[in-house]
Parts: structure tokens; sequence; C-alpha cells
């Protein structure tokens, strides 16, 4: 089923609308929809992969362990996430339920296509001056298949504007991709104080197109 967003709803609306969605086969086994959260006036959006665990409970983006850090990296970098608009390229929680938890699995090109809508939708109506990519999935969606995070992280890549962008007169917006706070959980105890900081310093290059 192709997913049509509703126009001129705002955010609430398109969040009211998106609970229901039937884009793809993830709505069934996932406790809810976790949409996009933040002011309709952020000017820098955060697009990670999917929920995790706690988000798909609490409904809310970025709320777990990996939010926890992206938090914290945040703060690091100057920047305030009450200001800031954080969203994923999928809005349901896909994974593999096990006896004791149940195992992220990542979203198929599938989920991401058929998610896509709500994505572009939620970008046309905040018209960031910059959407940082967390992860390689946001990544190759927004940027390009062969996006290599490793080789391409933390610059400013300037973002094809869109009609509506055009329409407002909007000057130059930005895209840059930096690593998934969940990739820095996952890093070797000795290494991930490196990774750390490389993900705080990418973050005060995008902080640095709002200054
Ligand atoms: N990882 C993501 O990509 N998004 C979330 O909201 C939580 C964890």
């Amino acid at each position: 089923m192709t997913v049509i967003p509703p126009e001129g709803v705002g955010l609430a609306g398109l969040r009211t609308a998106a609970r229901d969605c039937r884009g793809c086969e993830l709505w069934e086994p996932a406790t809810q929809t976790v949409f996009g959260a933040g002011p309709e006036t952020a000017r820098l959006v955060f697009v990670g992969e999917q929920p995790g665990d706690q988000e798909d409970r609490r409904g809310e983006p970025f709320v777990g362990p990996a939010g926890r850090l992206l938090d914290r990296a945040l703060t690091d970098a100057g920047i305030d996430r009450a200001d800031t608009y954080v969203t994923n390229a999928v809005k349901h929680f896909r994974f593999r339920p096990t006896p004791k938890r149940r195992l992220h699995q990542s979203p198929g090109s599938e989920h991401i296509a058929a998610c896509r809508p709500w994505l572009d939708a939620e970008l046309a109506l905040l018209m960031p001056e910059i959407v940082v990519c967390l992860g390689a999935v946001a990544a190759k969606a927004l940027i390009s298949p062969s996006f290599r995070i490793t080789a391409d992280r933390g610059r400013l890549l300037p973002r094809p504007s869109t009609l509506s962008e055009d329409e407002a007169g909007v000057q130059q917006t930005w895209l840059l991709a930096t690593t998934h706070p969940s990739a820095i959980l996952r890093t070797p105890d000795e290494e991930r104080p490196a990774a750390y900081d490389a993900l705080v310093a990418d973050l005060a290059v995008a902080a640095s197109v709002l200054a």
C-alpha cells in the first residue's frame, strides 16, 4: 500500500495520520508508530534509522540508550535538543522476538521506501537549514545509496531544494552524515572515547551552520 500523507495538517496532523499507517507489515508486531518529535520551528533535523525497543514502548524517538548518548553528544557540541526535530527513516520497530528480548533487525529497503513519504512530508513542513543523518540507513536514503559513513562523515553537503522550498525562497540548505549513536555504544571500550569525540566534532560542524 502506498503511503499518501495528508496535506495542510501540520506536524500534529501528520503524526496522527501516521498512527494508522499500513504502508508495510512492520506496524503489526510493533507497539505503535514512533513519529518524529520536536518543534515545527526546528532549524536542525536528525534522521536516525528506526525506533528501538524503548522507543517502540514509549512512542518517542531516541529515548533509549542511543538517545541518551545522543543527548550527551548534543550537549557537548553546544546543541539544545529542544530546538531540534528528531525522527527516523522508518517509523516502526523491526525486531525478531526471542524468549528474553526483542532483537533489533535492520529495516529492509522496502520498509525504508514505504516509510519515505512520511519523512519527506516532515522535511517539507520543517524546511530545516540542515539535516543530520545518524548512520548509514538515513545517509543512504537521503544522500546517496553509495554513501559510506567512514569515508564521508562530517562534511557539509548541499541539499537539493524541493519545490516548496523554492517557492518559499529558502536559502541553501545542508546535509551532513555522522555515526549512529548505537554504533558508538557497540564500539570496543578502548576505542569508544575517540568514536564519541568524532561524533561530537561532526555535530559541531552541523551546529556551525546555525551560528
Ligand atoms: N535508533 C534509531 O535509529 N532511532 C531511534 O529512535 C532509536 C534508536
